[in-house]
């Protein structure tokens, strides 16, 4: 069976104290409201990861995660921050190659590829994203676009080593526009994602990835994506920053 998770990105938003509140504030009720198997999984700013790792000790529900590691080991590269540090404070997950990030800092599938072998490298687990942009839906080149995205960061990946990545599915047009992809738009890229991981490493490797839906995913429309078979949960931004909202979402899978 593979895993339910429900992931909060906070992006670039909370300052330390806030960041900790709200990390108690959700701990404690995912201690006290989830029944079900699922996984709440909270990426930090670096900045909170240590402290949140210490706030999350006892509480087998709720990981913590980066949103970005650098590709090198480490050496002379001022402000970066890598993959061994953010596993040296606890921390499991990293997000890869968020749209913003693609976007902004012009990380590419190339360069993502080597992000992904450090980090696997260091004991992290990857939520590797990828999604195509309004114009290339509206082209209608989407289903290439993830393609290449799958190809060229992941699949040079052997098999043991993908079994640890988490894909994250993110239509760029849908993320804080408060547009959502229908459930069925959704279902329709995550199927094919998972055909194509079926195709590169077989089909029980396919059933046992985890594929994320993220854009605007609320606790309101949360419950019909979450139905659909091939959306294991959601990658969650806008939605993340408020504990009810947030708790709401995971709780789709009680
Ligand atoms: P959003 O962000 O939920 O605010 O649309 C999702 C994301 O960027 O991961």
């Amino acid at each position: 069976m593979r895993k339910k998770i429900v992931a909060g990105n906070w992006k670039m938003n909370l300052d330390y104290n806030e960041g900790l509140a709200l990390f108690s504030e959700i701990s404690n009720m995912v201690k006290d409201e989830l029944t079900g198997k699922q996984q709440a999984v909270i990426c930090s700013p670096f900045i909170h990861l240590h402290a949140l790792v210490q706030l999350g000790k006892g509480n087998d529900r709720i990981s913590v995660g980066a949103q970005n590691a650098h590709q090198m080991e480490a050496g002379a590269y001022t402000g970066e921050v890598s993959a061994k540090m953010i596993k040296s404070v606890g921390a499991e997950y990293v997000i890869l190659g968020h749209s913003e990030r693609r976007q902004y800092f012009g990380e590419s599938n190339e360069l993502l590829a080597k992000k992904t072998d450090t980090a696997l490298a260091n004991g992290l687990k990857p939520i590797f994203c990828i999604g195509e942009t309004l114009e290339e839906r509206n082209s209608e080149v989407h289903f290439n676009v993830v393609k290449d995205q799958l190809a060229d960061g992941l699949f040079h990946l052997d098999e043991e080593q993908f079994a640890k990545i988490v894909i994250a599915y993110e239509p760029v047009w849908a993320i804080g526009t408060g547009l959502t992809a229908t459930s069925d738009q959704a279902q329709e890229i995550h199927a094919f994602i998972r055909k194509e991981i079926a195709a590169r490493y077989g089909e029980e490797v396919a059933e046992d990835t985890t594929i994320l839906y993220g854009g605007s995913c609320n606790a309101k429309n949360a419950p019909d994506l979450f139905a659909k078979t091939d959306i294991d949960g959601g990658l969650i931004g806008g939605a993340s920053l408020k504990s009810r909202d947030f708790v709401d979402i995971l709780k789709v899978f009680n």
